[in-house]
């Protein structure tokens, strides 16, 4: 089973992406964390990677299909895994397709308007661990360290307003379309994301049950 999220930046997709992969026992595969840790190590592909990602726009196909298809191809994918940030254009859902046509898929839309969206990513602070905090929602217990780990909490690099929004710009252009390419597909379903997490987690769940059984 692969379980793809998708929705504009901000959604939720990595906070449910966790919740649900340690739920399913899937290991939840972030493309943005992927080329995040190529930028941190200062690779050919990071650096070409950074100018895309720090002003907004979308990393150039090619390179991210090639990056999941060794990540999905690891042992710990065998029984399933969780797609967050891929497929972003028709492009990438048709390669993935290509890649692997055989694994079950299904496709969890969390939907969330532009306007919270830019005061959730404003407010995101990020631990170089992987651990998300919000300087509302989810707070840390002491300001700016990480719960997880004791690192220190940083704002990521483009949650800046003006690449927020641009951000979102490319997600109605680019990603939007994928809702009608997996509607048509019949493997698509939405759910509101602008509850709590849990209300959310508890959403996505309860549809997931038509497709995945659970003990
Ligand atoms: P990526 O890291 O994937 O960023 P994104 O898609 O913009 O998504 P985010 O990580 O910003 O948000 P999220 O939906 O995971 O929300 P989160 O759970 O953190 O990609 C970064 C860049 O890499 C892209 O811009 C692009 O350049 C490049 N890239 C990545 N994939 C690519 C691809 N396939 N092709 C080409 N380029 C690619 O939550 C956000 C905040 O809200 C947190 O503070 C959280 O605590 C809070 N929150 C979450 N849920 C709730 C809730 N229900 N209520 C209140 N607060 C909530």
């Amino acid at each position: 089973m692969r379980i793809i999220l998708l929705g504009p930046p901000g959604s939720g997709k990595g906070t449910q992406g966790d919740l649900l992969g340690e739920h399913y026992g899937f290991p939840r595969i972030s493309t943005g964390d992927l080329l995040r840790a190529e930028v941190g190590a200062g690779t050919p592909v990071g650096l070409e990677a950074k100018k895309a990602m720090d002003s907004g726009g979308l990393v150039d196909d090619d390179v991210v299909n090639e990056m999941i298809r060794r990540r999905i191809g690891r042992n710990d994918c065998g029984k399933g895994y969780i797609l967050d940030g891929f497929p972003r254009t028709v492009p990438q859902a048709e390669q993935l397709n290509a890649i692997n046509s055989k694994r079950e898929e299904v496709v969890a839309d969390i939907r969330v308007a532009d306007e919270r969206l830019v005061e959730r990513l404003s407010a995101r602070r990020v631990c170089s661990c992987g651990a998300v905090f919000h300087a509302i929602n989810r707070r840390p217990q002491i300001e700016d360290v990480c719960d997880a780990c004791g690192g220190r909490l940083i704002r990521r690099g483009d949650d800046s307003p003006e690449v927020i929004r641009e951000r979102l710009r490319v997600y109605h252009e680019l990603t939007e379309p994928l809702i009608v390419f997996y509607r048509q597909k019949g493997n698509y379903f939405s759910v509101n994301g602008e509850a709590d997490v849990q209300t959310v987690f508890a959403a996505i769940r309860s549809k997931l049950k038509d497709w995945i059984l659970e003990n």
